[in-house]
């Protein structure tokens, strides 16, 4: 672990404050997010240990990641063929992986938890890391709508916890929300930024809030188009054409629900309307809720809104 002296920027202050270099890298989860978080770390220097509950799984998300670095190559390095094999075997030399966490997280700077989306199992993840870690350890959550500071209160080290929210596909997609809490310290902080710069992002900040920035805007817009189409205004075709073509968006509402799941998009709705179910922006869908019960959850499973082969 090393320390480097630099300003602050979040508050009003001018004082110099330390933030902790990160070296050495544990994620937990290998799922979609993880594996992806532990490509742009090992891509860019990291010593990254890869944690999940089986051999298998893990055996799943380097194979996975070995895919996604060619890709990159592919794409990257088609003049310099050389410097693509370098970057292919920088990745996989710095990634390791392990089924104990418990063992991952005692050489570790950062831990990266992205592992399923549920509060309690969270809780009981980093109550369990935190008599392991050593003390300058920071634990960093990449969930996308559960309250940074409950997952925290688990712990005895709410000063070095924070929120690090990537998002899919991480190796393409350049942002991070960098949450801090309350008690988030301004080192911590500053180190979960410096260390989203190091991986190539655009780290944006922001407090502990449901959906953070982009899920707080995305999802009670999406939410509306469903709306808009249940109460025959219009059809699902167009309001995705409409949101093309006229605000210029990449996707419609409808084809960026099946890309992202309407099973999370569900299940986003469904927390936020339990903290606030006054709040009309987080009125249910009968459409989602119909879709869901179905299994029709979007690319995933082959249909959701619309139908994929
Ligand atoms: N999918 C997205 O678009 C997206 C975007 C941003 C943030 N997130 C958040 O990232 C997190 C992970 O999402 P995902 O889409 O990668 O999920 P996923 O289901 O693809 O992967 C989760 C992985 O965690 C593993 N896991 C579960 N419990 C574990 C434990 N106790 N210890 C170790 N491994 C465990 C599972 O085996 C699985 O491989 C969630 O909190 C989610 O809200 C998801």
């Amino acid at each position: 672990m090393a320390f480097v002296t630099h300003y602050v920027r979040r508050g009003f202050s001018s004082s110099a404050v330390r933030s902790v270099v990160i070296k050495n890298v544990t994620i937990i989860g290998g799922g979609l997010m993880g594996a992806g978080i532990a490509q742009v770390a090992a891509s860019t220097g990291h010593s990254v240990t890869l944690v999940d509950t089986s051999d298998d799984i893990l055996k799943k998300s380097v194979k996975g990641i070995e895919g996604s670095v060619k890709r990159v190559v592919k794409k990257k390095f088609a003049d310099k063929p050389e410097a693509g094999e370098e970057l292919i075997q920088k990745v996989l030399q710095n990634v390791s992986t392990s089924t104990d966490a418990g063992l991952a997280v005692r050489g570790s700077d950062l831990v990266v938890e992205a592992i399923v989306e549920n509060l309690k199992i969270k809780q009981d993840l980093f109550a369990t890391l935190d008599k392991l870690a050593p003390a300058h350890t920071i634990f960093a959550s990449n969930t996308s709508s559960l309250s940074v500071s409950d997952i925290a209160s688990s712990t005895s080290r709410l000063d070095r916890f924070g929120g690090l929210h990537f998002f899919n596909p991480v190796p393409m997609m350049k942002l991070v929300e960098v949450i801090g809490t309350s008690a988030t310290s301004q080192e911590t902080f500053d180190s979960l930024m410096s260390f989203s710069k190091v991986l190539g992002k655009t780290p944006v900040s922001c407090k502990d809030t449901p959906g953070f920035i982009v899920n707080r805007l995305l999802v009670p817009y999406t939410m509306e188009a469903i709306r808009l189409h249940e109460r025959g205004h219009a059809s699902k075709e167009d309001i995705d054409i409409a949101m093309k073509l006229g605000a210029g968006y990449p996707m419609g509402p409808f084809e960026l629900s099946d890309y992202v799941g309407l099973d999370t998009i569900k299940f986003i709705m469904d927390g936020w309307s339990a903290m606030d179910p006054d709040n009309p922006l987080f009125a249910q869908s009968e459409l989602l809720n119909k879709l869901v019960a179905e299994g029709k959850y979007g690319k995933k499973t082959g249909e959701g809104f619309y139908k994929y082969k």
